[in-house]
Order: structure tokens, then C-alpha cells, then sequence
């Protein structure tokens, strides 16, 4: 357990003030140096913001609602993850998880998310997490496509607590009061949640910049009753008959809207069907349960999902859940000062 923890220690290290996983500091020039194309469409987000949920969507529209293309790899090797390297691979922490004392496991060999890039032809479709500060130059000298997914703070930080306490290439986030103070100061990978999503939003207007909030594609629509409603209802505690044919209902979770301005970003025109498929395919319940995209090939060394499950919850404002009332009122508070200036706003409960 002791090589374990000093081995989480050691996995971040500081890049311009910014923690970043230790392989990736040991590739920086060569992240930096990577050659962008201009027909590439870059997915950025802060880590936990709805990565993998913007891939699949992203991938969906790409094959034309294709399922069976989407299953042709995991997830994670659809779209290079332009500063990802592998650790080295006799690394202290490597404990083998079966027999739970060799600590030289080996990995199967894996290409950089550079070298992935290379390889893949054009049009690429790349992601990363980093800050714009840190993105390799090329893309904004390419003016590639970017397509950013924003999360709140507050879920952000509840869905990253969760991710470190399972993720043994992350640091041990410790308890979740201590959580609460790294992550307000910024000292999780990627770094500060306020900087990353300031950064990318007061850009939008000036690069080809698609950006959303993961509470947009969550938000349950409301759409007109299709049967006019009636019933009783109660006046002065007499009973009444109404009929009402303008009563919106919530129909089930429908990102429609925001798919729809994915694909026609990405310059596709799909119909109806097809993307009535993507909003089904899409789902937290359908992903939870899909091989491809719930992490479950990934071993227990690495993300151990007993601890807590990749695909989660899947929710906007669980951290109230999380959250204690004096935390909250800190939170926001210190929240209002870090953002003070910036017009961007968040739903923090749908
Ligand atoms: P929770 O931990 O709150 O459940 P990332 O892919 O950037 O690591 O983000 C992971 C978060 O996105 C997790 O949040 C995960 O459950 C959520 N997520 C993944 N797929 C989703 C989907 N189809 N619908 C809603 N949330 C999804």
C-alpha cells in the first residue's frame, strides 16, 4: 500500500503551473511540436465534463448512426488524446492486481496520442483536456475545429473525487473535505477548473469554436402533451372537470437540440431517424452497459471499478449530495471571485 501511495505521489508534475500526469511532462516538447491539420476537429474539455459522452456522440454522427462502426474500438482509441503517454513501465505502482505483490506488471505496448495521430488519416478527430495556454500552437495556427463541453464546478468536482479514488494513475484524492480545498486551489490534473473554462470561453468568438454545457445535452425537454389533459382539480375545496390542451410535458431526456449543433458543425446532415438513433445510443443507461465506452476492458490496477464505477451517475447536481451547507456558501463565494468578469453561466440542477 506504502509504493502504491508514493507512486500516486509521483504521478503529477508541474508544466507552466500546471499539474499534468508525468508521462505527458516527459513528452512535452514532443505534444508541443504536434503538427495539427487543418481540417482536424479537436474535443477539449475539463476532465469529467462529458468527455466520452461528447465522443460517442461525435462518433455516431461521424459514421452516420452506424452502431456497429462505433463498436470497432474502445473509446479511448477512437479519438488520439493528443498529450496521453504511457508511464514507464516498471514504475513502483505497477502493483499486478491478481496476485497483488509483483510490482513490475507489464502493459501491453501502446502508441502516445501523438504518434496515434500521426498514423490516423484525415479528417482527424482528436481530443485533449488541455487549457488553452498549453494546447500545442499549430491548432490555432491550423484554426482547426474545436468543439468544448463545459460542466459545473460543483458536479466537475464531485465526478472528479469520485474518478481519483478509483483511478490508480491519479493521486489518492484523500478525503473529500481535503478534496474539496485541492480542487478549489487547482491542484488536480489539468489544474484549475475556473482557469481551463475562462480560458476556452473568452476565445469562442474568435476561433471556430463549438461550445457547450453538459447540462444542455442533459436537459430534459419539455415538449406539448400530445392528448389534451384532464381531470379534477380543486377549487374553494370544490371538485372542478378541466381539459387543457396546452400542457407541456417533460418528455424523456432529449439532447436533440445540442446534437443537432454537433452535427452541423461537423458539417453532416443527418434525418430524423438517424438522429433519434444517436439520442438513444447516447444514453447514460445504454453507455453504462456498452463494452466500448464503459471502461470495463480497462484492468482493476488502473481504473478500479469496485471502488467507483466509470460511468457513475450520470446526473446535473449531485453534488448536493456532496456538499455540506457551510461548503457551499464557501464555494460560491470563492467561485463569485474567480469568475468575477467572465459572462458564462451554469445550471447547477436541471
Ligand atoms: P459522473 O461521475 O457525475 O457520473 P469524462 O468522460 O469527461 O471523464 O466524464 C465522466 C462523467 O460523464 C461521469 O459523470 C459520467 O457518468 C458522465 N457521463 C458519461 N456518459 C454519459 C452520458 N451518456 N450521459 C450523462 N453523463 C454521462
Amino acid at each position: 500500500a506504502l509504493t502504491t501511495e508514493l507512486g500516486r505521489q509521483l504521478q503529477l508534475r508541474e508544466v507552466e503551473g500546471l499539474l499534468l500526469q508525468a508521462a505527458t511532462v516527459d513528452n512535452w516538447s514532443e505534444i508541443q511540436n504536434f503538427e495539427a491539420k487543418p481540417d482536424d476537429l479537436l474535443i477539449c474539455t475539463y476532465p469529467k465534463s462529458g468527455t466520452t459522452w461528447i465522443q460517442e456522440i461525435v462518433d455516431m454522427i461521424e459514421q452516420n448512426g452506424d452502431v456497429e462502426k462505433c463498436q470497432r474500438a474502445i473509446i479511448q482509441h477512437r479519438h488520439p488524446f493528443i498529450e496521453w503517454a504511457r508511464p514507464s513501465q516498471t514504475s513502483a505502482w505497477n502493483i499486478c492486481s491478481p496476485c497483488n505483490t509483483c510490482i513490475t506488471r507489464t502493459f501491453p505496448p501502446d502508441f502516445k496520442g501523438v504518434e496515434k495521430a500521426n498514423i490516423m488519416p484525415s479528417p482527424r478527430i482528436l481530443r485533449t483536456h488541455l487549457p488553452t495556454q498549453l494546447l500545442p500552437p499549430s491548432f490555432w495556427e491550423n484554426n482547426c475545429k474545436f468543439l468544448y463541453v463545459a460542466r459545473n464546478a460543483k458536479d466537475c468536482m464531485v465526478s472528479y473525487y469520485h474518478f481519483q479514488r478509483m483511478n490508480q494513475m491519479l493521486p489518492d484524492p484523500g478525503t473529500w473535505e481535503e478534496y474539496f480545498e485541492t480542487f478549489i486551489n487547482g491542484k488536480v490534473a489539468w489544474g484549475s477548473w475556473y482557469d481551463h473554462v475562462k480560458g476556452w470561453w473568452e476565445i469562442k468568438d474568435r476561433y471556430q469554436i463549438l461550445f457547450l454545457f453538459y447540462e444542455d445535452i442533459k436537459r430534459v425537454s419539455k415538449s406539448p402533451s400530445e392528448e389534451p389533459l384532464s381531470g379534477l382539480c380543486f377549487w374553494e375545496g370544490y371538485p372542478e372537470e378541466f381539459k387543457c390542451s396546452n400542457v407541456m410535458l417533460p418528455s424523456p431526456q432529449d439532447p436533440k437540440h445540442e446534437i443537432q449543433k454537433v452535427m452541423q458543425f461537423m458539417g453532416k446532415n443527418l434525418g430524423e431517424t438517424v438522429l433519434h438513433k444517436i439520442v438513444q445510443e447516447t444514453s447514460f443507461e445504454k453507455m453504462k452497459e456498452n463494452p466500448m465506452t464503459n471502461r470495463s476492458t480497462v484492468p482493476k490496477s488502473i481504473l478500479d471499478q469496485s471502488i467507483s464505477p466509470f460511468m457513475r451517475k450520470g446526473t446535473v447536481g449531485d453534488w448536493k449530495n456532496h456538499f455540506t451547507v457551510a461548503q457551499n456558501e464557501r464555494f460560491d463565494e470563492i467561485y463569485r471571485q474567480k469568475m468575477e468578469g467572465t459572462s458564462i453561466n451554469f445550471c447547477m440542477e436541471l
